[in-house]
């Protein structure tokens, strides 16, 4: 299996990516490490101790992470992920604590001691990614690939232009960015359009075994299919979000991916939290190694096979195969 380290701000989406990074045989989920986003850092924790436990994988270190972005005050998305953050579903409190080291430390090790090199997946604001590049920039030698969820070549969702986990670190994010390390951006180009059909979410949700069920409790609370009424069939359909990004770890083939300069906007104003991908060539990585632009290249993804994911997650989600 692949080795695999998740960053998040576990988040209704989160919770549905660790569920599947813990369900899919050809992940081997290596550590978890958590930083304020969707809600504040201890809250994430809480949370991704409790979806761990609820998946049967308790014995997966956690990491407590930055409580706040590199220069921004922090600024939660709670409107969207519930005051719990993590859709208000009264789930019980976890009954461990996090590791005794925080989560840089915690990435530094597990990158270092994987026999194979590391696939990062971060699905949140890249603060605590910056501070391990900055502070250990060793661990890059150790890693394979960085598949983020953040950024966007199209509209934003946290301003008209930037992503909710860029905008809230930008300064993180255009570390990440510069990395040197072959990095793929799922962004909300993608994000967006895996949804699970409502008939799915029902029968998710109606599960005897408590992972899949959460699953569908997560997919129900996402917002419904735009338009959507309440006595349409598809009110209850929900987005992977997140979680497609561990998807693409397992199936790039789902993906479309245009290897493109980006950059993130740093600029005080309406850009900022931007990232600004240049679609209008396509550049060969000869020219990368030959240093003659200087915008890093990144595999940025803009199309998903829809189906072929929703298939991947509910079959791992559901223990139904498909791996
Ligand atoms: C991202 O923002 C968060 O609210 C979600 O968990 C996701 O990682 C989408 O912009
Ligand atoms: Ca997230």
């Amino acid at each position: 299996p692949i080795p695999v380290i998740i960053d998040c701000d576990t988040g209704v989406d989160d919770a549905l990516a660790l569920l599947f990074a813990v369900r899919h045989p050809a992940i081997d989920l290596r550590a978890v490490t958590c930083v304020a986003g969707n809600t504040d850092v201890d809250g994430v924790v809480r949370n991704t101790l409790t979806v761990l436990e609820q998946a049967g994988a308790p014995e997966i270190p956690v990491a407590r992470g930055a409580e706040r972005p590199l220069i921004e005050p922090p600024r939660s998305a709670r409107h969207v992920h519930g005051h719990d953050g993590m859709g208000d579903l009264g789930l019980p409190a976890p009954r461990r604590t996090p590791a005794g080291v925080d989560a840089v430390t915690l990435l530094r090790r597990e990158i270092l001691a994987s026999p194979r090199p590391v696939t990062l997946v971060p699905t949140a604001p890249l603060t605590n990614i910056a501070l391990l590049l900055r502070t250990h920039p060793e661990v890059t030698r150790n890693i394979e690939r960085i598949v983020f969820m953040g950024g966007a070549a199209g509209a934003g969702n946290a301003s008209p232009v930037a992503e909710f986990n860029v905008w809230h670190d930008p300064e993180a994010a255009a570390i990440l960015l510069t990395a040197g390390v072959p990095i793929t951006m799922y962004g909300l180009d993608v994000f967006t359009r895996v949804v699970v059909p409502g008939a799915d979410v029902r029968r998710l949700r109606a599960a005897e075994e408590p992972g899949a069920r959460l699953a569908g409790e997560l997919l129900a609370h996402r917002p419904a299919a735009p338009g959507s009424r309440p006595d349409d069939p598809e009110e209850d359909a929900g987005g992977l979000g997140d979680a497609g990004a561990v998807c693409a770890v397992v199936d790039p083939e789902g993906l479309v991916t245009h290897r493109l300069p980006v950059e993130v906007s740093l600029a005080p104003g309406p850009t900022r939290g931007q990232t600004v991908v240049d679609r209008r060539a396509r550049i060969g990585e000869a020219e990368l190694h030959e240093g003659r632009r200087e915008q890093p290249l990144v595999d940025v993804a803009l199309d998903v096979d829809v189906e072929r994911y929703v298939k991947l997650y509910l079959g791992a989600v559901e223990g139904t195969g498909a791996a």
